[in-house]
């Protein structure tokens, strides 16, 4: 018989786990995300992409196979290229009567990077936990019509108080403000930008600034959390990538008291008509999305580890039998950072795949 004492705190902790889940699951996102960079990297500079998304998908759908929750997959990937990706609407985990969440997920963020054998590429997860039995999970993480969104992030001190980046100021309005609420000079800023023709514009403004632009081939989820990170060398990320890729950042920066400020980008007329038949209203189009309108409500949990190294995470290390990863995990609730280094030993290593539910060696 536990003794009353003892019988009231396991009460509350039941209590605190069922209304605090993402407390004690969060280190099962980090396994999943370990698990996918870790697939993923076995293809780092092989030249196929494919077969390390598809590698990466199957070690997170093996790893959420054996968890106990309820997850509905609500923003997958492989939306804008095809490729074989986890998909909106799939369910992961193994509970029906578990904790419900939304979960955004890209396995790998730059499959590009990955095939080319370049920095930059992680893997990353974020979830939001339904607080009432019959929150709808996709309303939690923005599912965007469109392919691509206008961004900008920062973190939090540019945030903070009066003067407001907007995605309408000119480059020189918004890098004067970063720079006033950072105590910087303008030419002492770095802006990460995907280095894209799209952007030729934008990188002309940013240049006539004086700023210095950190050009990144892929990986824009990473490179929009970043200045949000104290210590990671970026003050602002700006420029047009994978609306997915928005909310996954929004997740994250959420966790961080930053911010992004995102807006659908339709690449041509034939999208924005397409847009538009398929529900999208004017004010949509004009909307700008922040945290808070991507990654809704107050429990959010993001998990990332790195495949290759970014302003985000190191990649992965191979160390005579081990294998080493570095991972993050975050929560909105309390804004803890977590930095994870794991040591994966080689010879003992399994990671457990969907596609024949068996456990295989590194
Ligand atoms: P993938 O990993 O799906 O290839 O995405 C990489 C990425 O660089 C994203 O980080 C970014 O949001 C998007 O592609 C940009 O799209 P595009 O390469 O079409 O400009």
């Amino acid at each position: 018989m536990p003794k009353p004492i003892e019988a009231t705190r396991a009460k509350a902790a039941d209590k605190a786990n069922a209304i605090d889940s993402e407390r004690t699951l969060g280190l099962e996102f980090i396994r999943a995300t370990e698990a996918a960079a870790l697939s993923a990297y076995k293809w780092m500079g092989k030249g196929d992409k494919e077969s390390a998304d598809y590698a990466a998908c199957d070690a997170i759908r093996g790893l959420f196979d054996t968890v106990d929750i309820f997850g509905m997959v609500t923003i997958g990937e492989g939306i804008k290229d095809e490729a074989p990706g986890i998909f909106k609407g799939e369910r992961l985990g193994t509970g029906n009567n578990a904790v419900k969440m939304a979960i955004a997920l890209d396995p790998i963020d730059g499959t590009t990077i990955v095939s080319k054998g370049l920095p930059g590429a992680i893997s990353v997860m974020a979830a939001a936990t339904c607080e009432k039995p019959d929150d709808d999970p996709m309303q939690l993480l923005a599912d965007i019509p469109s392919f691509y969104m206008s961004k900008i992030a920062f973190g939090p001190r540019v945030k903070e108080g009066p003067g407001r980046v907007r995605l309408e100021n000119t480059v020189q309005d918004n890098l004067e403000i970063v720079a006033l609420k950072l105590g910087k000079r303008v030419q002492d800023l770095t802006i990460v930008i995907l280095d894209r023709p799209r952007h030729e514009r934008l990188i002309h403004d940013v240049r006539r600034t004086g700023a210095a632009i950190r050009m990144i081939s892929d990986g824009d989820i990473a490179a929009a959390i970043a200045p949000a990170l104290p210590g990671s060398g970026v003050d602002l990320y700006m420029g047009t990538g994978g609306s997915p890729e928005a909310v996954l950042a929004a997740a994250g920066i959420k966790c961080l008291g930053g911010e992004i400020l995102a807006q659908m980008w339709p690449r041509d007329e034939d999208e924005r008509k397409a847009l538009k038949t398929s529900g999208v209203t004017d004010a949509d189009l004009a909307k700008i999305y922040t945290c808070d309108d991507l990654a809704k409500g107050n429990r959010i949990l993001f998990a990332a580890t790195g495949i290759s190294d970014s302003a985000l995470l190191k990649g992965i290390r191979y160390e005579n039998t081990s294998a080493v990863t570095e991972s993050i995990l975050m929560r909105s609730k309390f804004q803890t950072v977590r930095y994870i280094k794991t040591v994966h030993n080689l010879d003992q290593k399994q990671i457990r795949l969907r596609s024949d539910a068996q456990d295989h060696a590194l």
